[in-house]
């Protein structure tokens, strides 16, 4: 089996043969609805910020200032209080997403998924009957606590659940369900956007995905390995049973997963001091730099951009929301394709391939917008180059959705073994918020200030983390999670830490 180029030879375990049942593809699939809230969130936040009548009766000052706006393209939304608004949730969903660790361990994935569901509900209501601005921001921190919760439950409830010969397509399934919230968010936006009351009905509608969400998470089991891991053995075997088939022999997944779980009992340590121990090393920088690195792709970057691309070169705002909507479906059908190859070339492959791909369309779009509308960009892009930098921006997005969109929610929970497994997940959720809210704090300042170079700065990025990937991290394909602590130990850099 290679992993990262270096072998491992052997059987990795006696339990993998985990085969796809009609039971664990539904359970996978009700679990990923989760990406839903997060992904609606992602897409309605962009779109109420610039309806006229929200801005009006939250933010009057940004809204007569946007109307003095500078008419450059590179500096049209460039206003911190909206940014600090959005970016809220952040801040909240990092706080949450480290108190979720206990919590998950404590109550298991299943019941956090459904506090974090609940969490959300509340949010999106008060954020829907918002009188002022108070009520707006309380609410946001609710649907942060929310995404905080379930971020960091679900992937690892996927990863647990899996067949470990397809724990990478069952897990892409969250990132799907993220690209479905964003796209039937900018949907709902065009029709919102035309009504007074329109961004009411966009944020309170947050309800609906949280609906779907939550009851999905009440009606499935918990996942065998956190069961056994709170002390409910017999419960451990029948969502065993469930997920692997009636007929099927668990009897040896279950004794690994007893295994597993009473090694992690006998070490009694503090989880957040136990990650940084030296044989933890390896995981523990991969889920701080695959979240990171996930967000300086640029992705939301050029997710907000491109309709403000469209609308600058005069197409209208609802060229510029159709912009965002292809945008959305090249994402969602690269995700399937990743769904489909990700447990039989690997992780590494769509990692190299995707950053190649986003490398190459970035540095293009930086060329092409550097080219057409100037140094400073003053001058109008024609339409023709406008569709031309779309079309780069659709070939990005198929990269990032085969590569690090799912697959940055699926290394960090499927490296960790289990006692730590939360905490891992929770550091890596905490990054990716981190990195969100510095992003997207900054980025509307670095785009009227670098203009295209801003583009060339993200292609950088991509650049470092592509080589990164192809020195450190190591192949995680069809490893079952007891066994993956082989993969660091054959890794020529790795080694020297786990085997200390
Ligand atoms: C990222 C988000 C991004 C989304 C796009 C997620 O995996 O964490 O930042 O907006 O994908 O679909």
């Amino acid at each position: 089996m290679a992993v990262g180029g270096f072998a491992v030879d052997g059987p990795v375990s006696g339990a993998v043969n985990g085969k796809i049942t009609a039971s664990v593809v539904i359970t996978c699939i009700v679990a990923a609805t989760s990406g839903l809230i997060f992904g609606y969130d992602i897409g309605i936040s962009g779109g109420v910020t610039t309806m006229a009548p929200f801005l009006q009766k939250f933010f009057p000052a940004v809204y007569r200032k946007a109307g003095e706006a500078e008419r450059n393209m590179y500096c049209m939304y460039d206003s911190q209080v909206l940014t600090a608004f959005t970016s809220s949730l952040y801040l909240a969903g990092l706080a949450a997403s480290l108190v979720a660790s206990r919590l998950t361990a404590a109550i298991g994935r299943r019941n956090t998924m459904v506090i974090g569901g609940l969490t959300f509900l509340a949010g999106a209501a008060i954020n829907g009957g918002a009188a002022n601005v108070a009520m707006l921001i309380l609410g946001r921190i609710l649907l942060g606590f929310g995404v905080g919760f379930t971020n960091q439950a679900t992937p690892v409830y996927l990863s647990e659940v899996a067949p470990p010969k397809w724990r990478g397509a069952f897990n892409t399934g969250f990132q799907f369900f993220i690209g479905i919230g964003v796209v039937v968010a900018n949907c709902l936006n065009f029709v919102t956007a035309k009504r007074s009351w329109g961004w009411r009905l966009s944020l309170g509608l947050a309800v609906v995905p949280a609906a779907i969400m939550t009851i999905g998470a009440l009606l499935i089991l918990d996942t065998p390995s956190s069961l056994i891991e709170r002390g409910k053995v017999e419960q451990a075997r029948q969502s065993l049973f469930k997920v692997r088939g009636k007929h099927s022999d668990v009897e040896a997944e279950f004794a690994e997963l007893k295994k597993a779980s009473d090694v992690a009992k006998e070490a009694n340590r503090e989880p957040f001091m136990t990650i940084f121990e030296r044989q933890y090393r390896p995981h523990l920088v991969m889920s701080i730099a695959i979240p990171f690195f996930q967000q300086v792709t640029g992705i939301n970057i050029i997710a907000f951009y491109a309709p403000v691309l469209f609308q600058s070169v005069g197409l209208g705002s609802d060229s510029a929301l159709i912009a965002a909507i292809i945008l959305g479906l090249v994402n969602l059908a690269s995700i399937l394709v990743s769904t489909g190859v990700v447990d039989r070339y690997g992780r590494r492959f769509l990692f190299m391939e995707g950053g190649i791909q986003m490398f190459a369309c970035q540095v293009g779009v930086a060329v092409l917008l550097a080219v057409t509308t100037g140094v400073s960009g003053d001058k109008q892009i024609s339409k023709g180059y406008a569709i031309l930098v779309l079309v780069l921006m659709c070939l990005y997005a198929a990269g990032f959705g085969w590569s690090w969109g799912p697959l940055s929610w699926l290394i960090p929970s499927e490296i960790f073994p289990i006692k730590i497994r939360p905490t891992g997940q929770s550091i890596s959720v905490a990054v990716n918020f981190a990195t969100t809210f510095v992003l997207s704090q900054t980025f509307l300042t670095m785009l009227c200030h670098f203009k295209f170079g801003t583009f060339l700065f993200y292609s950088a990025w991509i650049a470092l983390m592509t080589i990164f990937v192809a020195l450190f991290l190591p192949e995680t394909k069809g490893i079952p999670l007891d066994s993956m602590n082989l993969v660091w130990e054959k890794h020529w850099y790795w080694r020297r830490f786990v085997r200390g």
